[in-house]
């Protein structure tokens, strides 16, 4: 790990405007600067920075940061790769603290694997170029595929010879670990003894994104072998399947200049695409595609073309991950390849430029497919069709991002067009949907103790609709605002106003599992004597505390308080505010909780069946209500000061 005295350094030195001015032309613009948004086309530009927040924001796409979370957009790069880089940029040299035994341990295999793997590939790469096995059975297989041996070096394709242990003896002699090339897959144990797993298969190694060999694909050559076609690298620290695609590495700039991704089924079909020129492609594996496979393809863009053949399980598998990808905010398009072709053969079959535009006549709106699919299915049959209503309006329910609301618009009139239905009706039923879910989730929050509240639903970037309707979380981000923008002020002669918040919500809990966290990030590292500030938090290792952070310096006042317009009113003198500020939020969000206990002691007294319970139960509802009092009238001398 980076230490946090470099990340300081780097923090402190950063300029926005000066890094972000190098990707986009800046224009002042008040106090911040403006131009066209480097993530999207547009014309009139709508991507503004704000040097005194140090963030970005786009009003026409919505993505927004800090600096460094602009490097790693812009980049593709990790936290840590985008740290590098500024520190690398400013001449800061990069100190990194003592890491726990486990955390080193699993770096060390790691990167003993990353070492193995390289060496597996290029020892494959020789075998297959320059053994005469490798040149008579495994390349001439793939020459007369058609695989010219440019591609083949490229894609670094190698071969496993057929005798039991060639490979293993190689990386025996080289000192390798026995054990690490047992977690490589290249290697299993026969009878107590380590051979070559792969043997007499074509290798093809599977990159990550930047370049290094995580794991291989081993096919066989003849088919008519009772083994399985293809055995790939079974799970290990560097090789983890659901967040991994094929061809990554290399499709990554086609992929950005293009806006498109494609995505196929198999490791042949990337490669013969490559060859012939089409480089946004990447494979998923036959499998369907996971929340963390679609977040990789939505790093370099938001539209999603799969390209499968026509009968494939594949695209069952994909057409489950529909919902999923809408909720990740991509447009996806199918396109299915006919005759029980695959892309590989059918490019090989009818040329690239025929690929080319059956691909383009053919790409199909996912949505609109799977429409069409299922009101075929329905026939005549009315009460089928009124389900084919439902399930579309469901699944148009789940596109839930303020800057997709043109999208949205568009999908109901032509959904509505194809069911041949009011284009209002459907837009109703979605919205009802959409509040039915957000509903749900405010009963979900509030039926669970802040200590068992789920942890997956975290705080977005985006300023979400459902977000915005949670009362719970505006008060909770009211007082994570207070705490980052006043905290280190003071609030007497005694204590600082993150001491007196602190004191002040002991007893409480936030709900927002991501809220709590970072609260509990800023007293600890208050505690340490660190002086934590939205800025120092900006830059935390932990990507959901920066989100958070981001996202309350973009939205600093919620549009459901109505206190935001009573401190603007006081804010017109240019008065001092905090302390109001600061009494004002921990009181809401005092109020707010203490209305909850009230609705929970209430609904145990309905239950209580024992005198002394009820009685017990009433104390409670006495105490509450006294504390209510207590922070009304004190609210109330606030608002009247
Ligand atoms: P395919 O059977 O379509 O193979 O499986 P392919 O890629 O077109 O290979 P060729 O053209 O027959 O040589 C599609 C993908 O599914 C995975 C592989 O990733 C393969 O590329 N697969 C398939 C396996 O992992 N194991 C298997 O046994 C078969
Ligand atoms: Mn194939």
């Amino acid at each position: 790990m980076i230490s946090q005295s470099t990340i300081q350094q780097i923090t402190s030195r950063i300029d926005i405007v000066e890094v972000v001015g190098e990707y986009v032309k800046l224009k002042k613009r008040g106090a911040n600067y403006l131009g066209n948004c480097p993530f999207h086309n547009e014309k009139t530009p709508s991507f503004t920075v704000s040097p005194s927040k140090e963030i970005y924001k786009c009003f026409g796409c919505g993505k927004s940061g800090n600096t460094i979370g602009f490097i790693m957009e812009h980049e593709k790069f990790t936290y840590v790769e985008a740290l590098k880089w500024l520190a690398a940029r400013y001449n800061i040299s990069i100190e990194e603290t003592a890491v726990s035994p486990e955390v080193k341990q699993q770096q060390q295999t790691s990167d003993s694997l990353y070492v193995i793997n390289n060496f597996a590939q290029q020892h494959f790469s020789k075998n297959l170029f320059e053994t005469e096995e490798g040149r008579d059975i495994a390349l001439s297989y793939l020459k007369q595929r058609g695989f010219r041996e440019e591609i083949i070096h490229k894609f670094q394709l190698g071969y496993n010879l057929e005798q039991r242990d060639d490979f293993t003896k190689a990386a025996l002699a080289h000192q390798f670990n026995p054990e690490l090339l047992v977690k490589t897959g290249l290697v299993v144990l026969r009878n107590e003894l380590p051979v070559d797993n792969y043997r007499g298969r074509i290798i093809f190694p599977i990159h990550n994104p930047t370049g290094k060999v995580t794991g291989f694909g081993a096919r066989v050559i003849k088919s008519t072998e009772k083994a399985p076609k293809y055995i790939n690298t079974p799970e290990n620290e560097i090789y983890v399947k659901s967040r991994l695609l094929y061809g990554t590495y290399f499709a990554r700039q086609a992929i950005d200049k293009l806006d498109e991704c494609l995505l196929v089924e198999g490791y042949t079909d990337v490669v013969s695409l490559h060859q012939s020129g089409i480089e946004n492609v990447v494979a998923s594996g036959g499998t369907s595609l996971t929340v963390d496979q679609l977040r990789l393809i939505r790093k370099y863009t938001s539209n999603l073309t799969i390209i499968y053949d026509g009968d494939s399980a594949g695209v069952k598998a994909a057409l489950r991950g529909l919902d999923m990808a809408i909720e990740e905010s991509l447009n996806v398009r199918l396109v299915l390849i006919p005759d029980n072709e695959d892309p590989d053969s059918y490019v090989n079959k009818v040329g690239v430029s025929a690929f080319r535009s059956f691909i383009d006549t053919n790409k199909k709106d996912f949505i609109l497919f799977q429409l069409e699919v299922m009101l075929k299915d329905a026939g005549n049959d009315t009460i089928k069709k009124a389900e084919v209503v439902n399930q579309v309006a469901e699944t148009l329910s789940k596109i839930h991002r303020p800057e997709d609301f043109t999208k949205l618009q568009d999908y109901i009139r032509q959904c509505s067009g194809i069911l041949k239905i009011e284009e209002g009706g459907l837009t109703t039923l979605v919205n009802k949907l959409k509040r039915d879910k957000v509903t749900k989730e405010e009963k979900r929050n509030a039926s669970h103790s802040p200590l068992d509240a789920p942890t997956d639903d975290l705080q977005n970037a985006e300023p979400d609709i459902n977000a915005l309707l949670n009362n719970d979380e505006a008060q909770e981000r009211s007082v994570i605002r207070v705490l980052l923008e006043y905290g280190l002020k003071p609030w007497d002669d005694e204590k600082t106003m993150a001491e007196y918040i602190f004191e002040e919500l002991q007893e409480f809990h936030f709900e927002n599992p991501g809220m709590e966290k970072l609260y509990e990030i800023y007293r600890n590292q208050y505690e340490e004597g660190f002086q934590p500030t939205a800025k120092s938090l900006l830059y935390h290792d932990d990507e959901e505390v920066r989100k958070i952070v981001v996202n309350i310096n973009i939205v600093p006042f919620e549009l459901s308080l109505n206190w935001d317009k009573i401190m603007e009113g006081m804010n017109i003198n240019n008065r001092d505010v905090s302390r109001q500020d600061v009494l004002m939020s921990v009181n809401y969000f005092k109020l707010r909780k203490l209305k909850k206990m009230f609705e929970e002691n209430q609904r145990d007294m309905e239950k209580s069946v024992s005198f002394e319970e009820q009685i017990n139960l009433m104390k409670i509802h006495k105490v509450l209500k006294e504390e209510e009092q207590k922070i009304t009238s004190q609210l109330g001398t606030v608002i009247l000061k």
